[in-house]
């Protein structure tokens, strides 16, 4: 009986462990979508781009963007030289900080 209740016991700090770190993990992601849209209001994206359903309609709808197929680092080069997928493109180019083209990119690359 005393060894179940050590065992219940353990089972229940690794359980309160796992609860915590899954927070973390949510949070840390949501810190992160709300940072990228930061970024993404601030630089003027939604005056071409839609994203859940508000900008603009010059470039293509953005909000499935996670669904395309692109990786992480197309979508950065997309940002930072879109010249080189799309030559001629009106979209201008953006110079994020490295950290900010993360963020962005990994939120882009998130929307399915
Ligand atoms: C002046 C309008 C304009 C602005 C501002 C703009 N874009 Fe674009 N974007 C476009 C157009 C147009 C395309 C489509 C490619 C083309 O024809 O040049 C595009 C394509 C893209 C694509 C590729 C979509 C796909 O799957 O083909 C991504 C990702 C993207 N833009 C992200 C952004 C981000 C992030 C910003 C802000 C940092 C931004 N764009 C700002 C016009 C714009």
């Amino acid at each position: 009986m005393k060894s179940f209740k050590i065992t219940a016991l353990i089972f229940s700090v690794f359980l309160f462990i796992f609860f915590i770190y899954g927070i973390s993990v949510v949070k840390a992601q949501t810190s992160n979508s709300v940072n990228a849209m930061k970024i993404i209001k601030a630089k003027g994206c939604l005056s071409c781009h839609t994203i859940n359903g508000s900008g603009g309609s010059a470039g293509p709808n953005l909000s499935k963007e996670g669904a395309s197929g692109h990786s992480i680092h197309w979508l950065k080069v997309q940002i930072a030289n879109p010249g080189k997928h799309f030559p001629g493109s009106i979209m201008p180019q953006f110079n994020l900080k490295p950290k900010q083209l993360e963020e962005v990119a990994g939120y882009l690359a998130s929307l399915k």
